[in-house]
């Protein structure tokens, strides 16, 4: 059974595409960017599957264009929308209607780090490791419910740049694997809680993911 997404970008969408080239059990219905200059428009393209982007421009204001981003996502009926690198709010309404299938990726351990500049952040408060974060999006920012997490050591004389590269490799690795085990039931999200089968544990252990327990 197809297990339809909508992936939801902003800027040069590197997860979006390895989400597009991992062989997950999952089908991306659609690429949907609020911004005209996101370079993942054009991977997507490239790779034959359905683009749409709703510019800011093209509205009278912010409020109108996230209402045609939720009108959009809804027409395409999708199980789950997979924020990556979505650089926006999502509105409560948006949150409620779609509660429990909305996930994102952000580069930071969180509950900490939430919000912007987390490499610097964390050299600045030279902390030990860093790493990001799959978690459900809720109506706060970066708050929702943590699925599964990858870390990386912070090394003698990493610079923000540095960081990045090694906490986006992670992030490479994690996102299509957690979007598979939603889409394969093995990770189950309901607005009230995550759950996790055994098998999912076993793997995300053996892939050096950490779940909460
Ligand atoms: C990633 O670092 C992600 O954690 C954050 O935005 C960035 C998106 O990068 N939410 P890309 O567009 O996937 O290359």
């Amino acid at each position: 059974m197809s297990f339809p997404i909508v992936i939801l970008i902003s800027g040069r969408g590197s997860n979006m595409l390895r989400l597009l080239e991992y062989q997950g059990n999952y089908e991306v219905r659609a690429v949907i960017s609020n911004k005209v200059e996101a370079g993942g428009i054009a991977l997507a393209t490239q790779r034959g599957v359905p683009t749409r982007v709703v510019s800011r421009a093209d509205f009278p204001s912010g409020a109108a264009q996230k209402r045609e981003i939720f009108e959009q996502v809804k027409e395409l009926d999708p199980r789950l929308i997979v924020l990556a690198g979505y650089m926006q709010i999502v509105e409560p309404y948006f949150v409620e209607e779609f509660e429990g299938r909305i996930v994102n990726i952000h580069p930071s351990l969180l509950p900490d780090f939430p919000g912007l500049d987390t490499h610097a952040r964390v050299l600045a408060a030279k902390r030990p490791e860093h790493g990001c974060t799959v978690h459900l999006v809720d109506t706060g920012v970066d708050t929702g419910s943590i699925i599964a997490q990858a870390a990386v050591s912070v090394l003698d004389g990493d610079t923000p740049d540095t960081l990045a590269k090694r906490v986006q490799t992670e992030e490479l690795r994690l996102f299509p694997w957690v979007v598979d085990q939603i889409a394969t039931s093995q990770i189950v999200l309901s607005a009230a809680e995550v759950r996790y089968t055994h098998a999912a544990r076993v793997d995300a252990a053996q892939r050096n993911f950490r779940i909460p327990s």
